[in-house]
């Protein structure tokens, strides 16, 4: 993480083992920070590096990658001065407070990507998408998706109904009067329909869960300090306070008007992702998720720039079930005592009942605070079995992403991206789906390391 990553252009992949499956047609894409200090000064935060995006486009020709910095107006800035200048999550622009009075972060452009059928989206939570070309990453701009305001936030984890292709997303809007800003789109992207649902703290929300016919939140007991905020006295990240005493709020909505449906009250937790959702047979909704104790997770996001964290944070896989029409937990339990992260379901299942879940892992249970994780993992929740494809010490695979074949459903591969830090070295690594413990199917060589990053996607040919 200590040099800026370096941009490539089209470049055919070595292949360095094994061979690319034959229907293995389409583009992995990735987003994460790319640039964490820029003159010797070092971002103070991990969401505060600047977003560069990995595309890999597997051709009849074998695989071409390339890595583009996501050309936002304030990137470009920062790159013309050669020096920090915006407010980030956990970054405050330079210089003395009064003068960060009204200012708009800078939008990082970091987190994630949406491939619409025209354009890709890269995903900050804090402000409007960027869309880039989908073949070469240039970046055509700020999107407003059709009805967008300026003002309006559009998270970086977007669900797609696998059977309408509708997509849904939210963004939370802060102030005196917060509230979760509700977008239906259609499969291009653009926004049909919006809704409001108030919130009764102002909190943090990074995920959401479509579980059958509802849109559940689960707003953790993290409260915005907003003077601070408003000041420019404190950072985003630094304004936020865990406060247990308020528990995690449960608000469920209903896809179809985007109102609210009930409200429920549960134990305190604090998680950034939730893996999949669905109605059970007997109306009930199951939610799968990564459950921390609480909120120093944020505290090892922000000290993992240095290369050292110190603050442990260590997450689970948990199962929430839920009666929406009595409006009430019916359970919560741990499903697996490894550390976990970035879960997953391929895209067919998002919103059913899905019999499998891909996370990235730890492999021992008692691992060190400064580890990232070292596995990938298929959890098969029907029969319990975890398997794991675990690399060497030293190498760190990325987010774990799903891939079917396109003509055969018995087929699927995981893709990840794996940073080797004994050879400065970066891969794209394919397996089996349903044999991680196999062994990779294909290593291809990256031109550059690519940094570990947050989320990505598969788009088909
Ligand atoms: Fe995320």
């Amino acid at each position: 993480m200590a040099q800026p990553a370096v941009e490539f252009g089209p470049t055919p992949l070595r292949v360095i083992e094994g061979q690319i499956p034959a229907g293995l047609r389409g583009t992995l894409y990735r987003n994460g920070p790319g640039r964490l200090q820029r003159s010797g000064q070092y971002v103070d935060h991990w969401f505060d590096g600047d977003g560069a995006i990995l595309a890999v486009h597997f051709t009849e020709a074998g695989a071409i990658g390339l890595y583009r910095y996501v050309q936002t107006q304030e990137f470009q800035t920062e790159e013309q001065a050669n020096q920090y200048l915006y407010s980030g999550y956990g970054q405050l622009a330079p210089g003395p407070f009064w003068k960060r009075w009204g200012s708009q972060p800078k939008n990082a452009a970091n987190t994630s990507v949406l491939a619409l059928p025209d354009k890709l989206l890269a995903l900050w939570e804090g402000g409007n998408p960027y869309a880039l070309d989908l073949e070469t990453l240039e970046t055509h701009g700020l999107d407003d998706l059709g009805s967008l305001k300026a003002t309006q936030t559009y998270s970086a984890h977007p669900k797609r109904d696998p059977q309408t292709s509708d997509l849904y997303n939210f963004g939370i809007i802060y102030g005196p009067r917060s509230y979760i800003q509700l977008y239906r789109s259609d499969a291009s992207g653009q926004i049909l329909q919006q809704g409001k649902v108030a919130l009764d703290r102002v909190s943090l929300i990074h995920d959401f869960v479509l579980s059958g016919p509802y849109l559940v939140f689960l707003m953790p007991p993290v409260v915005l300090k907003l003077i601070p905020i408003v000041f420019g006295t404190q950072s985003f990240s630094d304004a936020l306070q865990w406060q247990p005493q308020y528990g995690t709020q449960i608000v469920v909505v209903d896809r179809k008007t985007l109102k609210e449906v009930t409200r429920i009250e549960a134990d305190p937790w604090f998680q950034w992702h939730i893996g999949n959702g669905f109605q059970a047979n007997d109306g009930s909704v199951v939610i799968d998720y990564v459950r921390y104790p609480n909120f120093d997770t944020n505290q090892w996001l922000k000290e993992v720039v240095s290369g050292c964290p110190t603050t442990p944070a260590a997450g689970h896989l948990w199962r929430l079930r839920l009666d929406p029409v009595a409006g009430k937990v019916v359970a919560n339990e741990q499903q697996l005592d490894l550390e976990c992260e970035f879960p997953i379901t391929p895209m067919a299942e998002v919103g059913r009942q899905h019999p499998s879940l891909y996370l990235s892992c730890q492999s021992q249970r008692l691992a060190k605070v400064e580890e990232n994780f070292d596995s990938v993992a298929h959890f098969n929740l029907e029969t319990g079995q975890l398997t794991l494809a675990t690399f060497a010490s030293g190498c760190y695979p990325i987010e774990p992403i799903h891939v079917s074949h396109p003509d055969d459903p018995s087929q699927s591969w995981m893709l990840t991206v794996v940073f080797d830090g004994n050879r400065d070295q970066s891969t794209v690594q394919i397996f089996n789906a349903q044999c991680l413990d196999a062994g990779p199917l294909c290593i291809l060589e990256l031109p550059e390391v690519v940094p570990i990053g947050f989320h990505g996607t598969w788009r088909p040919q």
